[in-house]
């Protein structure tokens, strides 16, 4: 089956079997099937964080569960069960038109409710992991269905359990505790500035939602027009130690203190003093608008984009000691 329309770098891919799945009972009849068993399995939501490479050897899995409700509430929370093939941004304005706060300053992230856990999603000073109660998966090593908390799923920046265990977990619904009121995160370098220009005092969830659409409607390309994966590479930490012996060679350079001593560099900074921003060499290219985002101008495939993210990673490490690793998941190679 082809791919190319189902990721959103649109590169070329051919997946060697392709199953819908609308139901938990459908799920668990294809689970049971003699022909699935010992194949290799790839989970696949709207594709919006993975670099394919090739051919998909074994069963791709879509998962076209849906649904969005209130499960609990008390004065103050509202815990919200959303199915894995809903979209993201679907809950999230479902929950700003709500009233309800947690999910605002992540409105406009691509993908489906049931990837959301992966790589810990995060957009202007929140992420997933604040506000997620508890995960529902199918867990193919044991072959049972399991309800893990917000600490089983040992989240990290763009991290978590389930993407270290890649191939073991089937993330079929996730709950949020959101909250009537709570103090908006307006923090993040340009929201109250957007805010201001939306002009509403004081601003709501959906307020701050509409904001932050319109700061990454600039700032990002939009994979209908071209096609790309978000950020590329992780912002890289670096020990503590590093830092001014680093800020002396390059003044200015974004920084910011990480758990544990390190300090986050921005991977985006560092491409573009690198030279790379707007480069493009056939159809594989960095975006014009941000450095860390690699795009395909219509005709890239897989490999030459990974060709292009190592190129540009090497550069990195010559000019400044710091290794880059690529966000989205590589199907089909590895770094
Ligand atoms: P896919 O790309 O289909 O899959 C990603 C990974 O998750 C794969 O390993 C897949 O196997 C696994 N997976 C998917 N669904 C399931 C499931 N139900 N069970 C088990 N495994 C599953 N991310 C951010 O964090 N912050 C951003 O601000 C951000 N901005 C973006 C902007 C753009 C323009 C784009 C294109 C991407 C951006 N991303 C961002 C990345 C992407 O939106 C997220 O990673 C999103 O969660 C991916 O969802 P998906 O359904 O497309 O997952
Ligand atoms: N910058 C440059 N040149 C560029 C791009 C960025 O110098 O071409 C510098 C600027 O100093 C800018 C800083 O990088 O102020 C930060 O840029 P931005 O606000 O765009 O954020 P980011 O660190 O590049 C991260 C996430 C994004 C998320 C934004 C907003 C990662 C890998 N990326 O990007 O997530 O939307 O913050 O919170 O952490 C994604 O994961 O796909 C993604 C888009």
């Amino acid at each position: 089956a082809p791919l190319q329309a189902r990721n959103t770098f649109g590169v070329p891919a051919t997946a060697d079997l392709l199953a819908e799945v609308r139901s938990l009972e459908g799920l668990q009849q294809l689970l049971d099937a003699p022909f699935v068993q010992g194949l290799p399995m790839l989970v696949l939501g709207e594709g919006s964080n993975l670099l394919l490479v090739g051919r998909v050897p074994g069963l791709v899995l879509s998962l076209g569960l849906p649904g969005l409700k209130v499960i609990d509430e008390d004065a103050g929370r509202v815990r919200v069960l959303a199915e894995a093939g809903e979209r993201w941004d679907d809950l999230v304005r479902w929950s700003v038109g709500r009233g309800l706060h947690g999910l605002e300053n992540m409105a406009l992230i691509p993908g489906s409710v049931g990837a959301c856990p992966i790589q810990n999603i995060g957009a202007y000073g929140a992420d997933v992991s604040q506000t997620l109660a508890w995960v529902e998966a199918w867990d193919l090593d044991t072959r049972r269905l399991r309800r893990l908390d917000r600490t089983e799923c040992a989240f990290g920046y763009r991290d978590s359990r389930f993407k270290r265990e890649s191939g073991r977990w089937i993330i079929l619904r996730v709950a949020f505790d959101l909250q009537r009121e709570a103090p908006l995160r307006l923090d993040y370098p340009g929201v109250r500035e957007e805010l201001a220009v939306i002009g509403v005092d004081p601003p709501r969830p959906l307020h701050v939602a509409e904001a932050i659409s319109r700061i990454r409607a600039r700032k990002l390309p939009l994979p209908a027009l071209l096609g790309n994966a978000g950020s590329f590479f992780k912002n890289p930490e670096i020990p503590g130690a590093r830092i001014e012996a680093m800020l002396e060679r390059h003044p200015g350079m974004p920084n910011w203190p990480a758990a544990e001593g390190q300090v986050k560099l921005s991977a985006g900074w560092l491409i573009e003093q690198a030279g790379w921003r707007g480069f493009r060499e056939g159809d594989a290219g960095v975006a014009e608008q941000h450095a860390l985002v690699l795009v395909n101008h219509g005709r890239a495939d897989g490999a030459q984009i990974l060709e292009l993210a190592r190129r540009i990673a090497a550069s990195v490490r010559e000019r400044f000691g710091v290794d880059l690793e690529p966000e989205p998941r590589l199907v089909g190679a590895s770094w």
